[in-house]
């Protein structure tokens, strides 16, 4: 019912990624780890990490160093995290993650190593590498892409016949090389067996004093093996993230990847450059989604819905034929037929019942709201309110003494009139009636009418 990106099988040759995530991110000038800013929605890591879980035959590892704790924290139990310090260089990082390895029984047949601040790379691409180094038995298969703009990308440099003979880091080109317009985004399938012993051949860099995974290039081609390369047709699929201009166009690579996704799929986007939806959010088909929209978080649209404009969803789950407009939905469940909007916020812990009527400037917090109405200007907050209820224009659950909040029972075809305080903890009966501005602080049985303050029953 709601269509996502297909998910592949695992890779036959038994595979093990690493993913480099120990370097400093300085650019980015920010407190938190480079790696854990978010991209539509995830954290660069969660992306990579996802996509190598699925490529990786076992559990990947992490390299990580700068904001360890906070990066350790993160990756969980997902991978098997590694600390390289100091850190020195690429090749290093690598080396460091030997340890992770020797604690295998067996040495997997491929190693895949790339980088964490590359989220956009997919896992198809990981797969048409490792099969490439799985057919060629090369000791190295990568990724190359083809672009004018350089980027400070290393530059590949091809031998007659197409083999891969160096990567030359941009401080190094001679002009000719300066010139080379294949790059290397820095995705690698390694035979797993020649890898380890190749690593410890890398002499630290004359200039930079780092030990470059790059070396394992002319390594290899002075061992007499040849490099093979795939060049990437997407240019888009490899860009790094150094600092923030790099990741807002990385946001937005993603988001036009994921709104052509969710239209493909049958979802009509008005204005796809100003519709967010988090890589993680699911919609089904025949919905329409209006400008200035964001959905967010693990959120479930179901069909036939019309979201929008300037509406914001996060983590909600919203049954068919739903209208939303201009309204904030966070944490709640919104069943089918509901209206909602404009300019109305259902927060945490609601739940609003199929056939529902939610108008202008309406507040849910923590509500059990049936197929009632409620047309404008309230605050329900720890509410139940039965089918159909009226809650009259400017009534308030005062569900807060100070100390602790309390609850509000409205029954079944209750109407609380206009203006209404409710004073928590209270009951409203079944078909019970309050006056315009009626302070209740009192249980109001079924059928009675309260009026004034504090309210009390009108005499017949
Ligand atoms: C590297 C490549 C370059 C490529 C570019 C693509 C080398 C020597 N060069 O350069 O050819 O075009 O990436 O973006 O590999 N890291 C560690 N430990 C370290 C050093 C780095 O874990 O000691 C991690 C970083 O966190 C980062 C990644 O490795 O995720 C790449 O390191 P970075 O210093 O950004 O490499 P570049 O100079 O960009
Ligand atoms: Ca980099």
């Amino acid at each position: 019912m709601y269509p996502t990106q297909p998910a592949d099988a695992p890779t036959s040759v038994p595979t093990r990624a690493v993913i480099l995530a120990a370097g400093k991110g300085t650019r980015m000038k920010s407190k938190l780890a480079k790696v854990l800013h978010l991209v539509g929605g995830k954290a660069m890591l969660d992306h990579i990490l996802s996509t190598m879980i699925e490529v990786s035959t076992i559990a990947p590892v992490v390299v990580i160093g700068h904001e360890a704790d906070q990066v350790r924290a993160a990756v969980g139990n997902r991978a098997d995290c590694v600390m390289q310090m100091p850190q020195l260089g690429t090749g290093h990082a690598v080396m460091v993650a030997r340890e992770a390895f020797e604690r295998l029984a067996d040495f997997p047949h491929q190693v895949i190593v790339c980088y964490a601040d590359m989220p956009l790379t997919r896992a198809e691409t990981f797969r048409k590498l490792s099969a490439l180094q799985a057919e060629s038995q090369a000791p190295i298969a990568l990724l190359t892409v083809m672009n004018d703009n350089p980027r400070g990308f290393g530059r590949i440099v091809r031998g007659g016949n197409g083999d891969v003979l160096a990567i030359v880091e941009e401080v190094a080109c001679t002009p000719e090389q300066f010139r080379i317009r294949e790059l290397n985004p820095g995705v690698y399938c390694f035979d797993g067996q020649w890898l380890w012993q190749a690593l410890q051949k890398i002499q630290p860099n004359p200039q930079k004093g780092e030990y470059f995974l790059t070396d394992l290039v002319e390594i290899a081609n002075s061992e007499g093996r040849s490099v093979k390369a795939i060049v990437s047709d997407d240019i888009d699929e490899v860009i790094g993230i150094n600092n923030r201009v790099d990741l807002a166009d990385a946001a937005a690579i993603l988001r036009k990847r994921i709104n052509r996704m969710h239209m493909m799929n049958g979802v009509t986007l008005i204005d796809p450059d100003s519709t967010y939806i988090d890589a993680s959010a699911m919609i089904a088909p025949d919905t329409t989604i209006l400008p200035n929209t964001h959905i967010l978080g693990n959120t479930v649209v179901g069909g036939d819905c019309i979201i929008g404009p300037n509406s914001l969803l996060r983590n909600a789950i919203i049954g068919e034929r739903v209208q939303i407009i201009q309204s904030v939905i966070e944490d709640s469940q919104v069943d089918e037929d509901v209206k909602v909007g404009p300019f109305s916020r259902i927060r945490t812990g609601t739940h609003v019942h199929a056939g529902a009527y939610i108008g202008n400037f309406a507040e849910m917090k923590n509500t059990q709201f049936g197929k009632a109405v409620m047309g404008h200007f309230s605050y329900l907050g720890d509410a139940t309110v039965g089918d159909k209820a009226n809650i009259g224009c400017g009534t308030i659950t005062c569900n807060f003494d100070g100390v602790n909040k309390n609850p509000t029972i409205i029954e079944e075809g209750a109407f609380v009139g206009s203006d209404s305080l409710l004073v928590a903890p209270v009951k409203i009966g079944k078909k019970a009636r309050t006056g315009a501005g009626a302070v209740v602080t009192k249980d109001i049985p079924a059928n009675e009418t309260w009026v004034g303050v504090p309210a009390k029953p009108i005499k017949k």
